[in-house]
């Protein structure tokens, strides 16, 4: 992580999983930190323990990014302090499993707003300083859920869809200026995340943890890629299945993620 060594890092989903596993190790190379999520108490612990572990500095910043004008305010938290910022994690992210028709319609605007939107406007702001310094790193965490369509995470694995094709295509574009963007697409990962989204455990039996996780996309977006799927299972499983037809791609995603009472799904086992 020595790349990021006495530069400023932003990390949105700060508090908890992937995003608290990014700072702890970005700490420990020396990068200096600003910390945004909405729970206070954890980016408070979290700022104390890297600050006394690691010598850096670290900023805190709780926002919900779900409201409008988050992302602006972030941007300006560290315009106004001066900082520049090297490398931008755009970690913060939730789920919603079950039929989409009987899921809350506030819950899908939400996880647009804090998965797409918040992800665009952070990129877009931060992108322009790095692009003028010919200087800077972001990453994007999507999913391997962003390959293929996924029935009863269905918004979700769409919101992932764009994360991925938003990050690899800008990379393309800024390329030129210096700036490296990677999206990083965890598989099952041993986070919050299960229980935010209310997912069966059963899709979570073979986790990678959150340390893993967030070496494997930071040593990626180090080493100049623009995407990466951590763990070898999930990268032949989400390779596998581009040889096949879209349609049965869909219908084996559904069999495995439907909820109890629809037919023909796969049992827990
Ligand atoms: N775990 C997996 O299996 C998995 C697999 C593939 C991709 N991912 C992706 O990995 C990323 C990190 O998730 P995780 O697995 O580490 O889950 P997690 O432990 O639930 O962490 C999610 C983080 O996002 C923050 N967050 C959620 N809603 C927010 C909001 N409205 N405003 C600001 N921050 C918000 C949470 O902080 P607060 O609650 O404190 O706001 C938390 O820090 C997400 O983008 C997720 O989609 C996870």
């Amino acid at each position: 992580m020595d790349r990021w060594r006495n530069r400023w890092a932003v990390i949105t989903g700060a508090s908890s999983g992937i995003g608290k596993a990014c700072a702890e190790l970005l700490g420990a190379g020396g990068a200096k930190l600003v910390l945004s999520a909405r729970r206070v108490d954890r980016l408070q612990q979290l700022a104390q323990q890297i600050r006394s572990g690691c010598g850096t500095a670290v900023e805190i910043l709780p926002l919900d990014l779900s409201s409008p004008g988050a992302a602006a305010q972030l941007y300006a938290f560290t315009r106004d302090r001066g900082m520049d910022v090297d490398l931008l994690v755009n970690n913060a992210g939730f789920g919603a499993y079950g039929d989409f028709h009987q899921g809350s319609l506030d819950r899908f605007r939400e996880m647009i707003q804090v998965n797409v939107a918040a992800v665009v406007e952070l990129t877009h702001h931060f992108l322009r300083d790095m692009v003028g310094r010919r200087r800077g790193d972001i990453m994007i965490v999507a999913s391997t859920a962003a390959f293929q369509p996924v029935p009863y995470i269905s918004c979700y694995a769409a919101t992932k869809g764009f994360d991925l094709l938003f990050a690899e295509a800008l990379a393309e574009e800024v390329r030129r200026y210096g700036v490296r963007i990677l999206a990083l697409c965890p598989g099952p990962t041993d986070t919050e995340f299960m229980n935010v989204a209310g997912q069966p455990k059963r899709l979570f039996r073979f986790s990678e943890n959150a340390d893993k996780v967030a070496r494997i996309g930071l040593e990626a977006l180090e080493a100049g890629k623009t995407y990466v799927i951590s763990g070898w299972l999930n990268y032949l499983e989400t390779h596998a299945q581009r040889l096949a037809p879209r349609p049965f791609v869909a219908r084996s995603a559904a069999a495995l993620l439907a909820p109890p009472d629809v037919p023909n799904r796969q049992g827990d086992g």
